[in-house]
């Protein structure tokens, strides 16, 4: 290998007490640098000029990326307006449509035979869509909702597998100006129905089912629960048939997508909508047990991921493969998979399944087969590849992969060099093995924030690194106080950024409070982080009760409160234990009420079982603990630090504060028996 690791120094205090200290030891003794090779930096398509004009003048150089890659149908009078913190304004005055961009124009500009998206669906089957093809789509399902009585600002929920449906719909939403609202699949019907309540959907889209692992797997069951109670808003079911499974019909409601949308008229003009228009609402997990409706609106949010999209991946449109492997349900999958590669007019390929159906070289197989380029996956992938073994992928040509992403929870440096040997230098054959890119954001930014630029920046294992040309990211003591280099702290954001959440919606107190309150004038992203001795950013995980298994978000207090609307469960504490492949996982502490008979593992499996129900199936513990009392501090909180040590098979720290110092005792010799 070519590549020269230098020696840097990766020094600081642990940011937070809350369980982190495996990851940061192998931080503390990382020193290895990848600068990128010399035929990679000069055929980059950012360089690092973006700094330097985005330093100069920070709304002029994202005035200048949103005339640059959007086409307006109404150009903006001013880049940002912040006259009333912390609701920001970008691109006032402008009128932008985001199916418009990530379509029409395409096909306008002699790009129609250009394929937008290869789908791969998990029994084999797939099928191609050109930007014309798709454009046409859209316009179809544009016009069927409206027929539906769908309107400007409606708000649509969405139901959808990974399927290529799942885009035509978000795009067909965004054209007429309808504000999509995608729950995850995993998700169980009464998280779609509290959902649906809290937009107040007027339209769900969903479909019969998927396939999970060979097997056909249900959605529309879980349609039809939520919506049985009455008092919703939901006017119209569509229905995309999948996986062709039978499913129960409300004639009236019900409505097959090959009945709606594929009879629909072909002919369909965008027309703009105002920068500041929602484009979608995310529902997300915060400290409390009620999601938190995250509100992303049009043109900043196009602008920041476009951008974002073109220079952290290195996007060269008319030759690059694009595949990120997110599912539409989470905010990565809206970013980098509806949204961006369609905007910057690239080929993405998109996947239904598992990665190991039917067999643990299924992903290495899609690259090899569309000759994918730029990957972007999430480190508990790359750590279950790891354990499948390097033998898997070493039996595909992996040679056309030139550039690698990474996004949702902090990767180790094991896993980040084993991405780049192994998959980025195909087992070892490349001499420039693809630059790894490590992309710190969230749910709420709405687009990539931390990032190195990969013909610009020499790569660390472990670290996001730099913010983004344009992004005022920092790390700050409890006073809100920049940090020294070498130091640790908490993240935030300085100034406003053009994809950052307008808001949660229909509660802008509770946007104040939980992002804007901790420090004066600054996003607090609720991440501890730390500064090395270069200025670098390590992430070191959340500092508050948000947990992240396989990269995705979940609430200690909301999985507290699905175990105790149990009726055996009197008490219950929730922890994210670390975990080799999954990050953390899911640990839970409960206590039994007195009439309530434990009957060994049936009783874990029924309240992991109840978690699934209520929350949906990503939420289940990995352990449930039956124990006799819960370790409480004297005014009554429960001390998870103490649980996660348990959880964790350290020993136990210091439990001085404990109402009952012999508590851990007691829960000690329960587990034991
Ligand atoms: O803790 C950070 C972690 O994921 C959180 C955001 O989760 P979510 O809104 O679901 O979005 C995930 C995909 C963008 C953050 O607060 N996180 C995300 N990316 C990274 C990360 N932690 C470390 N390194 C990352 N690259």
């Amino acid at each position: 290998m070519s590549q020269d690791a230098k020696e840097s120094t990766a020094t600081a205090a642990p940011a937070t007490d809350d369980g982190n200290g495996d990851a940061l030891e192998n931080l503390l003794h990382e020193n290895r640098k990848f600068a990128p090779s010399a035929e990679f930096a000069a055929n980059a398509i950012v360089d690092a000029g973006d700094y330097a004009d985005a330093a100069q003048d920070r709304p002029a150089f994202w005035a200048n990326q949103a005339r640059t890659l959007l086409s307006w149908s109404k150009d903006f009078d001013q880049a940002l307006d912040w006259s009333n913190p912390p609701f920001a304004k970008w691109f006032t005055g402008g009128e932008v449509n985001a199916a418009y961009n990530a379509l029409d124009r395409h096909v306008e500009n002699g790009l129609g035979d250009r394929v937008a998206i290869h789908f791969e669906g998990e029994p084999g089957d797939s099928r191609s869509y050109t930007y014309a093809e798709l454009t046409e789509e859209v316009k179809k399902a544009a016009n069927a909702f409206e027929a539906l009585g769908v309107t400007k600002g409606d708000r649509v929920a969405v139901y959808l597998p990974m399927i290529p449906e799942a885009v035509i719909t978000l795009l067909a939403c965004a054209r007429i100006g309808a504000v999509h609202s995608v729950v995850f699949g995993g998700f169980s019907a009464d998280a779609l129905r509290s959902r649906i309540d809290d937009a107040e959907a007027k339209l769900v889209v969903t479909a019969d089912g998927t396939y999970r692992r060979g097997k056909p797997s249900p959605l529309k069951p879980a349609v039809d629960e939520a919506l049985a109670k009455e008092g919703h808003t939901v006017e119209n079911v569509v229905v995309v048939k999948r996986n062709g499974e039978p499913v129960n019909w409300v004639e009236g409601r019900d409505k097959w997508w090959a009945d709606t949308v594929d009879t629909a008229p072909a002919e369909h003009t965008a027309v703009g909508h105002d920068s500041e228009h929602p484009l979608f609402i995310l529902y997300t997990s915060g400290t409390t047990g009620k999601p938190k409706g995250i509100l992303h609106t049009t043109g900043g949010y196009l602008t920041q991921t476009a951008y974002t999209h073109k220079a952290v991946f290195d996007l060269h449109p008319e030759t690059d493969v694009f595949w990120c492997t997110a599912d539409v349900g989470w905010i990565t999958g809206h970013s980098y998979v509806a949204y961006a590669p369609l905007v910057n007019g690239a080929t993405q390929v998109m996947y239904e399944g598992t990665p190991d159906s039917p067999h643990q070289g299924r992903w290495w197989e899609i690259v090899e087969k569309y000759k994918v380029s730029i990957l972007y996956t999430a480190p508990t992938a790359i750590r279950t590849f790891m354990k499948w073994g390097k033998d898997i992928p070493a039996k595909y040509d992996l040679s056309s992969i030139r550039v690698l992403g990474s996004v949702g929870e902090p990767i180790n440096p094991e896993a980040w060099m084993w991405y780049r040997d192994v998959i980025g230098a195909n087992g070892g054959t490349k001499d420039n093995p693809a630059p790894i890119v490590d992309t710190w954001w969230q749910t709420e930014t709405g687009a990539q924030m931390i990032a190195p630029l990969p013909g610009v920046t020499a790569t660390k294992p472990g670290s996001a690194q730099v913010p983004l040309p344009g992004i005022a990211v920092d790390v700050v003591d409890e006073l809100g106080e920049s940090v020294p280099d070498g130091h640790g702290g908490y993240l935030v954001v300085r100034e406003p950024w053009p994809s950052m959440l307008r808001g949660i919606w229909g509660d802008p107190e509770r946007f104040k409070d939980t992002y804007w309150s901790r420090f004066e004038a600054m996003y607090f992203a609720g991440d501890g982080a730390k500064k090395d001795e270069d200025g670098d950013i390590w992430l070191l995980g959340r500092v508050d009760d948000v947990m992240n298994v396989s990269g995705h978000r979940l609430s200690t207090t909301e999985i507290e409160s699905a175990l105790v609307s149990h009726p055996s469960v009197a008490e219950a504490a929730v922890v994210g234990a670390a975990d080799e492949t999954t990050g953390q996982a899911v640990v839970a502490f409960v206590i039994l009420r007195g009439d309530a008979v434990n009957n060994g593992e049936a009783t874990v499996q029924e309240l992991r079982n109840h978690v699934g129900k209520e929350i949906g199936p990503i939420a289940k513990p990995k352990h449930v603990l039956v124990v006799p009392e819960l370790p409480k501090t004297r005014s009554g909180k429960i001390m998870r630090r103490l649980l996660k040590d348990v959880a964790e098979g350290r020993e136990v720290g210091d439990a001085t504060t404990l109402s009952d110092p012999t508590i851990m005792q007691q829960i000690a010799e329960s587990l034991r028996k």
